[in-house]
């Protein structure tokens, strides 16, 4: 458990719960738990495990900002923490709610190839599903409806990231947002956490000795203190197989969703498309 081996590090004294000064507030699929787990590898980290949904749902949100630092981890003097929920940048409430606790706070916002990402909803929808009995439509009747793509699938809609952007920056100046390169992080994640901790202005700590790939899950895994770790076996699923021509539409649809989110950020990513 990551917070008590903190406590040992740092010894219990002057270990305290406080409010986040970082947030992982999305995209939902866009590698978010790999990003918390790679920045924990930080000294200066101290991260809140569970996803705690606390400015996205009306409930939590009334149990107040003292319940909300109750679930925070202990963290000693020089740390910073981190919380993560994917829900927030969806979320209607969520910008001006943080903004409420901490107009300075850091947000991190990773993203992915909208088309993957789809791929991957379906993907966290199905085993979902199956986990309580229950059976999922194959993604291809779920991607159509009348011969053309169907807008209202809700892992077509999540992909397209602009409209969110738009209100997060409605509330929040651009240089709060660090944007990850979720592909980019998936390939080569010392590159992207290097990035990281650049924007949250903490000494570079994070290095080559941290990751190593494993060649059965496919992906990087982490190095702490000589102790080896990959993501949990929900991370780095195999996607179903859809044909070229229905990837072709999404493709074309995300074109311009994509672009407009490029502008807003003031930057482009290598996607399909
Ligand atoms: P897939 O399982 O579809 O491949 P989130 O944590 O936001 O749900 O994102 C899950 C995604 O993180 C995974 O989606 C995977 O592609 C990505 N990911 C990035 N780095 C990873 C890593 N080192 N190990 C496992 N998954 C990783």
């Amino acid at each position: 458990n990551g917070n008590n081996s903190r406590t040992k590090q740092n010894g219990s004294e002057n270990l305290s719960r406080h409010l986040p000064d970082i947030i992982i507030i999305g995209v939902r699929k866009g590698g978010t738990r790999a990003l918390l787990e790679m920045l924990r590898l930080h000294r200066s980290i101290a991260a809140a495990q569970s996803e705690l949904h606390f400015f996205d749902s009306d409930v939590r949100y009334q149990q107040g900002l003292e319940w909300y630092t109750s679930q925070m981890p202990l963290s000693g003097p020089d740390q910073l923490t981190v919380e993560k929920t994917p829900a927030y940048f969806t979320s209607i409430d969520a910008p001006d709610r943080i903004l409420r606790m901490n107009p300075s706070v850091r947000l991190l916002l990773i993203v992915r190839d909208p088309v993957d990402r789809v791929l991957s909803d379906y993907t966290q929808v199905f085993h979902n599903q199956l986990q309580k009995h229950k059976l999922t439509q194959p993604i291809e009747d779920l991607l159509l409806r009348d011969g053309g793509l169907n807008l209202s699938y809700k892992a077509v809609n999540r992909s397209v990231y602009y409209p969110h952007v738009q209100r997060w920056l409605r509330v929040f100046p651009r240089d709060s947002f660090h944007i990850v390169d979720g592909d980019a992080l998936i390939r080569n994640p010392l590159t992207e956490m290097k990035r990281v901790e650049r924007f949250l202005r903490l000494e570079p700590q994070i290095s080559e000795e941290n990751f190593y790939f494993n060649r059965t899950k496919g992906f990087y895994c982490l190095k702490e203190q000589g102790h080896e770790r990959c993501l949990h076996e929900s991370k780095g699923r195999p996607h179903p197989s859809v044909a070229p021509e229905i990837l072709q539409k999404l493709c074309k649809y995300f074109r311009e969703p994509n672009r407009k989110f490029f502008e807003l950020v003031g930057r482009t990513f290598d996607w399909k498309g």
